[in-house]
């Protein structure tokens, strides 16, 4: 074996894994995407972006009771804001926010009240969490949506029980 060969040898065995992984990589995909019907994180619910004035819940963004002290936030995100800006709920209030989005991939971070998720056009995110103290709660957007997504908040307001 001459020195030419070895050389080629050597290269040959970097060059076939490095086909060989991409191609095994696009295989998994192609598997999971379609053979296993690996989907979006969520089956809270699919809705058509385009249609979010005609779609129940989110015809009506707002807060509803649905029981005592359970409360139901319906909201949408657009670029930047979400709808509505507010939120009011008395404390102790258990609310679960469903929400959706309009146009591209926003955030929805509470972050004194654990609620940490992503909301994607098409999917309906579903997330419940707890208020028991009064005060103002910040709703921040932490997925980077464009130039103004430091400015797209929102606010839980947790009023004192009387
Ligand atoms: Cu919406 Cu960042």
């Amino acid at each position: 074996m001459n020195r030419n060969t070895t050389v080629y040898l050597y290269e040959l065995a970097w060059i076939l894994p490095s086909i060989a992984i991409p191609v095994g990589m696009l295989a998994a995909l192609t598997v999971t995407a379609f053979g296993t019907g690996i989907h979006l994180p969520s089956m809270a619910g699919r809705v058509d972006p385009r249609r979010l004035a005609e779609t129940a819940p989110f015809d009506a963004p707002g807060v509803v009771q649905i029981a005592p002290g359970v409360f139901e936030a319906r909201m949408t995100s657009q670029i930047w804001s979400f709808t509505p800006a507010e939120i009011r709920v008395p404390a102790g209030a258990t609310v679960t926010f469903v929400v959706t989005s309009r146009d591209v991939v926003h955030g929805l971070y509470i972050p004194h009240a654990h609620v940490n998720a992503m909301l994607l056009p098409g999917q309906v995110t579903r997330v419940t969490a707890r208020f028991d103290t009064p005060g103002e709660y910040p709703i921040i957007c932490h997925e980077y949506c464009g130039i103004a997504h430091h400015a797209m908040a929102g606010r839980v307001i947790v009023e004192p029980r009387r």
